[in-house]
């Protein structure tokens, strides 16, 4: 007896749905069409939650993350595996390491019951779909944390008359490099550095930060809007050029992060920015490359270029060198780097939602983060004007600082600090 309706049902479905979503919005913009996960909810979940460690096409990563597609444990007919897999996480060993996939128990049956029957209507095998009943069978008798409607879902921008806007913003969020390839230089995505596509805490969270712009920027020495901070990380993280305040490229932007609500709580507890590190923890960039080595070059590189697979495609970014966010970025000054890292690396490591983030200690995160952000990377003439009117960082990136002396010496850089100084 089949415990869930065939294929035939599922693609008049499937039609459904694409249907509800045109006649909830205006017709879906023709580049939707093109881009299979952009078109319903289970691909945008997929999108949200999965697809940093499976990947967007679902072939994972070699020697990291198991494929999904063609994956008999994720596409066969009795979905229970796949489903206790998403509801309770799980393990993979790989080499020396182990590899965990956090406990999706947050998402709601319906939503699972989605993700799962993207996975399996995309990438082949003889399972169908998968039901909300099906993932409440599974969860029934779990300690598990209940579901929760945080971080807001981006499958639920398929019903807004914003639709195609908004997906438009997520897209450009998700896939930078290939979207607005004239406006990046690195290898990275903003979804590179700001995780789940800005909807993780204390990885720089977009949600709420429409109501906090114009704000007073100290940095620019002077009140910023929301576009010209999307721009700094345009012309820093991604290494690149601003784009035209007015352009539509950035109206589907500032939609998107606009479309992302405020939080509840305040301070840290409402996951704005990143983890603030003890100032008197002095770092140790020697020690730093040890914990590199052991605990990041797995999935950015023992030469910090990130990985690749056969194709040559980068599946994880890069953490120096010309590919990397330049000197002139937050993330190229120690204490900020080892802010995100303490909170948001390595990922699959811990049991933690969404991504099994975290587990170093706040010393080995100052220590890795010393070590990597100054490793060669490209400049940004413009740093030279930073804090105009004072309250320059002292991890701020400036050849009069002596930081860069400190951390470059012991480790024997000084040949690379020829990458490191300001170009003519
Ligand atoms: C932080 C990384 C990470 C994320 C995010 C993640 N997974 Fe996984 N997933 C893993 C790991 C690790 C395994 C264990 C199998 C392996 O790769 O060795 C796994 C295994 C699975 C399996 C079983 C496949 C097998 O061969 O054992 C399924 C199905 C699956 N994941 C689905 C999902 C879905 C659906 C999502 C999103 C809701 C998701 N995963 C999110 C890391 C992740
Ligand atoms: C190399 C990593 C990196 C990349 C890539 C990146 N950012 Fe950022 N972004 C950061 C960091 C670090 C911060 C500052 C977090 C903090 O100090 O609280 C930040 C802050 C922001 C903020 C302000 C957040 C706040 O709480 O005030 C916005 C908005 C933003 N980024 C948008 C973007 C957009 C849009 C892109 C892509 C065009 C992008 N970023 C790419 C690292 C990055
Ligand atoms: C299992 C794979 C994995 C491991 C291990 C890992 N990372 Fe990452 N890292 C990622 C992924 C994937 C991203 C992209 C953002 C996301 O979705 O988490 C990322 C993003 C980053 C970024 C921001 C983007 C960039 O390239 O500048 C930094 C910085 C970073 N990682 C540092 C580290 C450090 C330091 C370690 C070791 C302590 C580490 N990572 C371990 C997978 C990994």
């Amino acid at each position: 007896m089949r415990a869930f309706p065939g294929r035939a049902f599922w693609g008049a479905a499937l039609c459904c749905l694409t249907a509800l979503a045109a006649w909830a919005g205006e017709a879906p913009a023709a580049w939707r069409k093109d881009a299979p996960v952009y078109q319903s909810r289970g691909g945008l979940g997929y999108l949200q939650f999965c697809a940093a460690c499976h990947r967007l096409d679902g072939t994972g990563a070699p020697g990291v993350f198991s494929p999904l597609a063609g994956n008999p444990r994720a596409l066969d007919e009795a979905p229970g595996f796949a489903i206790r897999r998403v509801l309770f996480g799980g393990f993979g060993a790989r080499g020396n390491h182990v590899f965990r996939m956090p406990s999706f128990a947050s998402l709601r049956d319906e939503e699972i019951a989605e993700i799962l029957s993207f996975v399996r209507a995309s990438w082949g095998g003889e399972g169908g779909p998968v039901t909300a009943a099906q993932v409440a069978a599974e969860r029934q008798d779990a300690a598990s944390p209940p579901p929760s409607a945080t971080p807001r879902r981006f499958a639920d921008f398929l019903a807004s008359p914003q639709a195609d806007l908004l997906l438009r913003g997520l897209r450009e969020i998700y896939d930078t490099k290939r979207q607005l390839p004239g406006n990046v230089g690195a290898a990275l995505n903003c979804a590179s550095c700001h995780v789940n596509a800005g909807t993780s805490a204390l990885a720089a969270p977009y949600w709420g930060l429409a109501g906090a712009f114009p704000i007073y920027y100290p940095r620019a020495g002077r009140v910023i809007t929301l576009a010209q901070r999307v721009n700094d990380c345009f012309q820093r993280s991604l290494n690149g050029t601003p784009l035209a305040e007015e352009s539509p490229e950035m109206a589907a932007i500032v939609a998107f992060i606009s479309a992302l609500p405020a939080p509840a709580a305040t301070g840290e507890a409402s996951g704005r920015g990143i983890r603030r590190i003890d100032r008197s923890l002095k770092p140790d960039p020697a020690r730093g490359e040890v914990v590199f080595q052991r605990s990041c070059a797995v999935c950015h590189g023992a030469n910090g270029d990130g990985l690749r697979n056969a194709a040559g495609e980068r599946l994880f970014p890069p953490l120096w060198g010309e590919g990397s966010f330049n000197l002139g970025s937050g993330m190229a000054r120690a204490y900020t780097a080892a802010g995100y890292v303490l909170g948001n690396m390595p990922v699959a490591h811990s049991l933690r939602f969404p991504q099994a983030q975290g587990g170093l200690t706040e010393q080995d995160a100052l220590d890795v983060a010393a070590f990597f952000s100054h490793r060669p990377r490209p400049d940004f003439a413009g740093r030279a004007h930073d804090w105009p009117n004072g309250g320059r960082p002292p991890d701020a990136r400036d050849e009069q600082v002596s930081a860069q002396v400190v951390f470059l010496a012991p480790l024997g850089l000084a040949a690379a600090a020829g990458a490191d100084s300001p170009r003519p």
